[in-house]
């Protein structure tokens, strides 16, 4: 058995991890840790769990490494470095959040105001968008998981980008999110009279993911780009659409991106094109790893509107990070991620 340990488990992504990672038939959990919550046993957090035996929540700095094998780091960005780079060589790592994703020192100090304080483990940092960089993440001592709107916008785009069949400058990616995508801890913004009975937009032209997609589009592409990217918050817990707009280069007919997807995302396990007429709903992937992708004519010809849904919790999060684990380990992927959604 693999040995896991969750640092962050009080958290809305640590929780998820160990809920899907109850499934897994080669994980044993064997350490739990907390920051407020630390010392509770982990029930008392989280009352779903009850029926189970579980570690109960601790600090990380009294945590036994010699035990544990591979770490789910669900801690929030700008904490995580000091945490990893403590770890003992022996551990491999998946780190939920975004303090390894931006591939140099610099990028990340422009959008999280800090120097990096780990360039040389940034430097070896894989990041895992797993349909994209399996290779890569298989031989990863850190794999830096994704953030849940760059995983909703990158799939659809990449293989457009890819074989250059939509101009890169016209991007426009509007996404939709659930509140569980701003984590756990007590904020104004999040209490039901802020996020119930409407939407609203936030982080307009700022939102520290809008760098993160330039970076994995900007690869694709093969040259630099800059996305236009509005997150909005949604009356809902889980779950993220985000609708992308493209204009088609010329000669290229909304069959052409069809192809490119389809033949791009043949036997993957979580990534599916819908067929023509059909749209993805976040309900349909609700708690599941799976995103849905969809294609749609626009009234203008040489434009095409993209949709695509996942639960930001999942392949947004802690799905597509043990998704990272059973690649890095050599593990069949889909292996305690095979659920399909709760719907209705
Ligand atoms: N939520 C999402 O949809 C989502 C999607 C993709 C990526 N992420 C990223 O994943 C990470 C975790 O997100 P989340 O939504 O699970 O956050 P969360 O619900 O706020 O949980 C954060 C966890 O970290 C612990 N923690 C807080 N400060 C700490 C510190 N200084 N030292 C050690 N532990 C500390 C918390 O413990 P206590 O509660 O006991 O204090 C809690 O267990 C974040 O970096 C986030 O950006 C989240």
């Amino acid at each position: 058995m693999l040995n896991v340990a969750i640092l962050g488990a009080s958290g809305y992504t640590g929780a998820e991890l160990l809920r899907l990672l109850l499934n897994h038939p080669k994980v044993a959990i064997r350490a739990l840790t907390a920051e407020r919550h630390a010392g509770k046993p982990y029930a008392q957090v989280f009352p779903q769990f009850a029926m189970l035996d579980l570690p109960d929540l601790q600090k990380i700095d009294t945590l036994d490494w010699s035990g544990i094998d591979f770490v789910f780091c669900a801690l929030p960005h700008g904490t995580t470095q000091p945490i990893i780079a403590a770890l003992p060589s022996h551990v491999r790592v998946v780190d939920l959040s975004a303090d390894f994703r931006l591939e140099t020192p610099e990028a990340y100090e422009a959008v999280y105001g800090a120097p990096h304080e780990q360039p040389a483990l940034l430097k070896d940092a894989v990041y895992g968008l797993s349909e994209i960089e399996r290779e890569a993440i298989s031989k990863a001592r850190l794999v830096a998981n994704p953030g849940c709107y760059p995983t909703g916008a990158q799939l659809p785009l990449i293989p457009l980008l890819a074989k250059d069949l939509i101009d890169a400058d016209s991007l426009i990616i509007d996404s939709k999110s659930g509140a569980t995508g701003a984590g756990r801890s007590p904020k104004e913004g999040l209490l039901f009279c802020e996020v119930s009975d409407g939407i609203h937009a936030y982080g307009i032209g700022t939102h520290r993911h809008g760098p993160e997609i330039d970076q994995g589009l900007s690869k694709a592409a093969g040259r630099d780009l800059r996305v236009r990217f509005t997150p909005h918050l949604m009356p809902m817990s889980r779950g993220i659409l985000s609708t992308i707009y493209v204009t088609m280069k010329p000669g290229v007919g909304l069959h052409d991106l069809r192809q490119a997807l389809e033949s791009r995302y043949e036997g993957e396990a979580f990534v599916h094109v819908l067929a023509d007429g059909q749209a993805p709903q976040t309900r349909h992937v609700r708690g599941t790893n799976h995103v849905l992708i969809s294609l749609h004519p626009d009234r203008n010809a040489n434009q095409a509107i993209l949709v695509s849904a996942e639960d930001n919790l999942v392949k947004g999060a802690s799905g597509q990070a043990i998704q990272n684990m059973n690649i890095m380990m050599g593990y069949q992927e889909t292996l305690g991620l095979t659920l399909t959604a709760q719907f209705p």
